[in-house]
């Protein structure tokens, strides 16, 4: 599994923005979008691209599009929901499919609701988005959806990471797909009650409650 941690000083800037407690939902939807789609220019470095001849105004010459099939780009709801419109920004060709879940509060185990996901997604390059990845069982739960559909190239694009997440998907995907997590920030821990510390509470009420 490849991880990787954003370095930059404007998202170190709009995150800092979103963490705060005293940032209202309005702002917060905002800042996220802009903060995808920061991330998303680094997470999509390596899709799959092609050559594309066009006419300038002045002559020919050969060019770059992003290549078929298109990538998919996978909301998981409630929170990924507010990451999606920054990312079709980013990459405005790509489909769209969704995955619901939720989290139980008490044993953290996460449990599937909505699955509207592509029925064959071999060949297809995944970007999955979703704010925060915590104890990772909800990415995996999703990642397992993925795999089962014949994906085999999964980017997950977070917010907020916690070190226990990150390392339960590096140990289960070591080697059975090529899974990466781009995150704006890895944080500190986990707390008794699932919170990433010092992270932002829960994204989803902050966006939608
Ligand atoms: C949050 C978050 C992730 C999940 C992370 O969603 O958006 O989907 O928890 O936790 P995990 O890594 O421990 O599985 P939540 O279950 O709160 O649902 P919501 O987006 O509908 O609020």
């Amino acid at each position: 599994m490849h991880l990787h941690v954003a370095d930059h000083p404007l998202i170190a800037h709009k995150l800092t923005a979103l963490r705060d407690a005293n940032t209202d939902s309005a702002r917060f939807r905002q800042l996220t979008e802009e903060l995808v789609m920061l991330l998303a220019y680094e997470a999509t470095r390596s899709v799959a691209v092609e050559d594309k001849e066009i006419s300038t105004p002045v002559t020919t010459t050969t060019g770059t599009r992003i290549a078929e099939p298109r990538p998919v780009v996978v909301p998981i709801l409630r929170a990924g929901l507010g990451m999606l419109d920054g990312m079709l920004r980013i990459l405005p060709t790509a489909e769209v499919g969704f995955l619901g879940m939720v989290r139980d509060e008490t044993t953290f185990e996460p449990s599937a609701y909505a699955d509207r996901l592509p029925d064959d997604l071999t060949g297809r390059q995944i970007f999955v988005v979703d704010p925060m990845l915590a104890t990772g069982g909800t990415l995996a739960m999703a990642i397992d959806f993925l795999l089962a559909r014949g994906a085999r190239d999964v980017t997950a694009v977070c917010l907020v990471s916690a070190p226990e997440g990150v390392q339960r998907i590096e140990r289960d995907y070591s080697d059975s797909a090529e899974v990466k997590v781009y995150t704006a920030a890895l944080d500190e821990k986990l707390n008794e009650k699932g919170y990433i510390v010092p992270g932002l509470g829960d994204a989803g009420d902050r966006m939608y409650g």
